[in-house]
């Protein structure tokens, strides 16, 4: 008998057909009539489909009749129209194997609702739960619809490495790569770590981001977009940020900063199109039982044009509001969420671009203006979230490069390919990257970044 998922079984079209289904039950109810009812889930959506069991069947005293939830199964039978509600099919069971019991005693997940705290200390179970189920399924149909939007408008896909030699952000937050062991370790002339007796003969970390590699073949080929882990060892244990999270990062040679945000408007609102008419029913689960303003952020993300506003009209209006921010805000300070939240969900009730942002917050390499106090910074904020992407138009002459690398105390040296980009051929080019977890947050309305990831990696947590 063909085997068919539950998602497929459950529509109006498979009435009729003889199938196999296997899955996880999710729980029994037995009927004084001589039959029980099985709810059974395979993931493939978020519904389960209802299995009748009749008493006839051979193993129905000896083992049907035990099932409780976590028992996984294969059933076999008729699949029939269904009288019962929010469902269009059910399964008449001709055979029911079990493969594996669940010891209720033991089995974490039963009827009982648990927080997402406690669901965090069963890393390997959460994924049955239709909390997770439903993320993941959103979060499957969100990297898809980066590939294709970024393949059907001629980008190419480039791996960038994981392992680096350079912190392209600046910020120090990187974690170290080294063979080294931390109880014999090698040391040079001057009592310092001899680095050059390491694997890769010089200090090596995992990288915060794939951009200055993508700027190297975006000078090539046009437009590239790398998308992949990134690390960032930054001790801050907030609702937004992991140590190991996943980022798309375009890049385009002849964009300007305008360009660039035009991309990453359309980008997002690709992507919450297609939840919106490929995810129905996940996104009604989430409005439902997670956040009920979770369909409002996505018409208003796919529907209302951002707002583009300069930090410094951001930092005008954030003074007039009124409103009593738990940190100062002034010309020249960073945006925390709460300011960021405060701008897209009241000032402007629509996801919000700010550019041109002080030089002096801001990475190395992003174009000066002529004002000599900003740069052609982008950050996206959206509901909720706050900061999505950021971004920036590229700086493109070598000595404004050189000079602000100086500023921040970087060696012109270790960048010599980087500076290279300006010497031989240089073109305006921008891009900027999007946290994919912050994006399913956005999408999910999940008030915690480690519960949109399948194993979140934050100071402390590393066990699965
Ligand atoms: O603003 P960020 O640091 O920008 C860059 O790394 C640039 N090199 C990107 C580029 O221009 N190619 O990070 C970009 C996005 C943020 O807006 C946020 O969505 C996400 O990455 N992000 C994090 N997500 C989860 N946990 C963290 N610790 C994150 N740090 C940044
Ligand atoms: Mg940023």
């Amino acid at each position: 008998m063909e085997k068919i998922s539950i998602k497929e079984a459950r529509r109006p079209e498979s009435i009729g057909r003889q199938a196999t289904l296997q899955g996880w039950v999710r729980t029994r109810r037995d009927s004084k009539g001589g039959f029980s009812f099985l709810e059974l889930n395979d993931g493939t959506c978020l519904a389960n489909i209802q299995v009748i069991a009749d008493a006839g069947l051979e193993n129905y005293e000896s083992e049907i009749k035990r099932l409780t939830a976590g028992c996984s199964a294969t059933v076999r039978g008729e699949i029939k129209e269904s009288g019962g509600k929010g469902q269009a099919t059910e399964m008449q069971a001709a055979e029911v194997i079990v493969h594996g019991w669940a010891d209720p005693d033991e089995y974490p997940l039963q009827k009982k609702r648990h927080s997402m705290e406690k669901l965090r200390e069963w890393a390997h179970l959460r994924p049955r739960t239709n909390a997770f189920g439903a993320v993941m399924r959103v979060r499957n149909q969100i990297s898809r619809s980066i590939h294709d939007f970024f393949q059907e408008d001629g980008f190419l896909y480039l791996h960038t490495p994981i392992i680096t030699a350079s912190d392209c952000e600046g910020a120090g937050e990187m974690f170290r790569v080294t063979t080294i062991d931390p109880a014999n370790v090698p040391l040079d002339a001057k009592g310092q770590v001899d680095y050059t007796q390491d694997f890769f003969d010089r200090p090596s970390y995992l990288t915060v981001s794939g951009q200055l590699e993508g700027e190297i073949y975006a000078t090539a080929l046009g437009k590239v977009y790398t998308f992949g882990p990134t690390f960032r060892a930054e001790n801050s244990n907030t609702s937004r940020h992991l140590a190991e999270f996943w980022m798309v990062e375009p890049e385009v040679a002849f964009n300007e900063l305008d360009d660039n945000m035009q991309l990453a408007e359309d980008f997002l609102k690709r992507i919450v199109a297609d939840v919106l008419s490929n995810c129905e029913e996940d996104v009604e689960f989430f409005q439902k039982r997670i956040d009920d303003t979770v369909l409002e952020t996505l018409h208003t993300i796919a529907e209302k044009p951002f707002h583009r506003v300069s930090y410094t009209e951001a930092i005008e209006r954030l003074e007039k509001s009124g409103e009593k921010f738990e940190f100062p805000i002034a010309w020249g300070t960073d945006l925390q969420a709460e300011h960021e939240r405060y701008l897209t969900e009241k000032e402007f009730g629509a996801p919000v671009i700010l550019y041109d942002y002080p030089a002096a917050i801001k990475p190395f390499y992003m174009k000066c203006n002529d004002d000599e106090k900003t740069v052609r910074a982008m950050d996206v904020l959206v509901p909720r979230v706050g900061e999505i992407i950021g971004g920036s138009q590229r700086e493109d002459r070598l000595d404004v490069l050189e000079a602000r690398m100086q500023e921040q105390g970087l060696d012109a040296d270790e960048y010599w390919w980087y500076l290279d980009l300006r010497r031989f051929g240089t073109v305006p080019h921008s891009g900027f990257g999007l946290g994919l977890e912050r994006m399913v947050q956005a999408v999910t309305g999940m008030a915690n970044i480690r519960d949109v990831i399948p194993f979140p990696r934050t100071p402390g947590n590393a066990e699965f």
